[in-house]
């Protein structure tokens, strides 16, 4: 039976707290909450759900994780100076910064020598005490920490029962991310995966969630050139073009710049923004596809990608689009809107993956359409079926 709506406080604790989509997050809400800026770029705010079903942004308390130990307001002072978030707007919300600050805790690092069990249990008590100190009905945990490399598979991962056996030797079978979901499933906590690692996407992570009846999502938000490729390519797939090439260039800097200049984690963000492509046009597309860190473009990024397609007759065309972002501006607001939608399914007694929210992601977690189109009507179904749950 769901409990009584509306909740007073929905607690978002945000794995990578201090980066720059949770530092532009806890800024913008704070921004809009107090009439600085409106909310555009928020999606929930223009769904068909029922008033009262998703928490208002005035329920939302902000905590964390993380392993830097850059104040927020000093990364957001930076982020000024990049102008992703106005100065106008930083020296109006600076003590909600503060008070965010506070509440984040020392994050877990495979070379700190924690073992994954005491890891595991300290994470969940430090989200446990956050939802008391914050009196929070529910918390709905969201990973924006720099992406990992990708895992090997490992036994380990087939259930649970052989996951927390392996855990008990102590053997290091979990990367942080699906540390971070397991402590979040243990402490009946709600898991979003904004991140192309691996996080909740292994079947003994899945039984863990759907034991503690609590839902996920996942994975990678689609935010800049993959939501342009969702956009573009069922237009190529439904006028029956044939693309032979989507060949892709992104440039970008920042924290996630320069994590993604390691050959090893890129390779997950690589895998993901190719998904997409595959699953509406077919795996012979041609898609070269690289990434490149250049410092000197701080919080923004520039993709140019150029498709080459084939029309009647065999005859050859092309296609060229340059998009230039602010990477946490359109990430923010997602986030907000993943907590809110994740917290509202939560307590509407759901559990286990939510696939319905595959429009906010690049690697969703099941085989339905990729395409932004149906994405999107599913996320508008899937809303208004919020509130004829509660
Ligand atoms: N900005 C976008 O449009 C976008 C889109 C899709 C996905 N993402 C993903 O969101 C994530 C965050 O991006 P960002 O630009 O904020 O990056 P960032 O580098 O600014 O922030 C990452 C934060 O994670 C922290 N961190 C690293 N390891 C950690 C650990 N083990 N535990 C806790 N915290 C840890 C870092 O200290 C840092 O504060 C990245 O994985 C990125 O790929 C971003």
């Amino acid at each position: 039976m769901p409990d009584a709506l509306p909740p007073r406080r929905v607690g978002v604790w945000l794995i990578g707290a201090r980066g720059s989509v949770a530092t532009t997050a806890v800024a913008g809400v704070a921004a809009v909450r107090a009439g600085l800026r409106d909310s555009t770029g928020m999606v929930t705010e223009q769904l068909p759900v029922a008033a009262g079903v998703l928490p208002g942004l005035d329920e939302l308390v902000f905590g964390g994780h993380d392993v830097s130990d850059t104040p927020l307001l000093k990364h957001a002072e930076e982020l000024a100076d990049d102008g992703v978030i106005p100065a106008s707007v930083l020296r109006g919300i600076a003590d909600d910064l503060d008070a965010t600050d506070a509440r984040i805790r020392v994050g877990f690092r495979p070379e700190d020598g924690e073992g994954p069990v005491a890891a595991i249990a300290r994470l969940t008590r430090d989200i446990a005490e956050f939802a008391a100190a914050v009196d929070a009905d529910r918390v709905v945990v969201v990973n924006v920490a720099s992406t990992e490399a990708p895992v090997t598979d490992d036994p380990a991962h087939a259930d649970l029962a052989s996951l927390q056996a392996a855990l008990a030797e102590g053997r290091d079978v979990l990367p942080p991310s699906s540390l971070y979901a397991l402590a979040a499933f243990s402490g009946g906590c709600s898991f979003v995966d904004f991140t192309p690692s691996v996080g909740p996407r292994l079947p003994a992570l899945d039984e863990a969630a759907r034991r503690a009846a609590v839902p996920y999502a996942g994975s990678d938000g689609k935010t800049g050139e993959t939501l342009v490729k969702a956009a573009l390519a069922p237009m190529f797939a439904t006028r029956a073009l044939r693309v032979r090439s989507w060949a892709g260039t992104n440039l970008l800097g920042g924290g996630d710049g320069a994590t993604l200049a390691d050959p090893e984690r890129v390779s997950s963000k690589l895998r993901s923004k190719v998904e997409g492509i595959e699953r509406v046009l077919g795996g012979d597309v041609v898609q070269p596809l690289h990434i490149d860190y250049v410092p000197d473009m701080g919080g923004w990024k520039t993709a140019w990608d150029h498709i080459a397609f084939e029309g009647f007759l065999g005859v050859k065309m092309r296609m060229q689009f340059t998009w230039e972002g602010c990477d946490s501006a359109l990430a923010a607001p997602l986030i907000v809107d993943l907590a809110r939608l994740v917290a509202a399914a939560h307590r509407s007694g759901m559990s286990g993956a939510l696939p319905e929210l595959s429009y906010f992601f690049k690697a969703p977690l099941d085989d339905a359409p990729v395409d932004l189109g149906s994405q999107y009507q599913r996320l508008c179904d899937f809303a208004a079926s919020l509130s004829d749950d509660t």
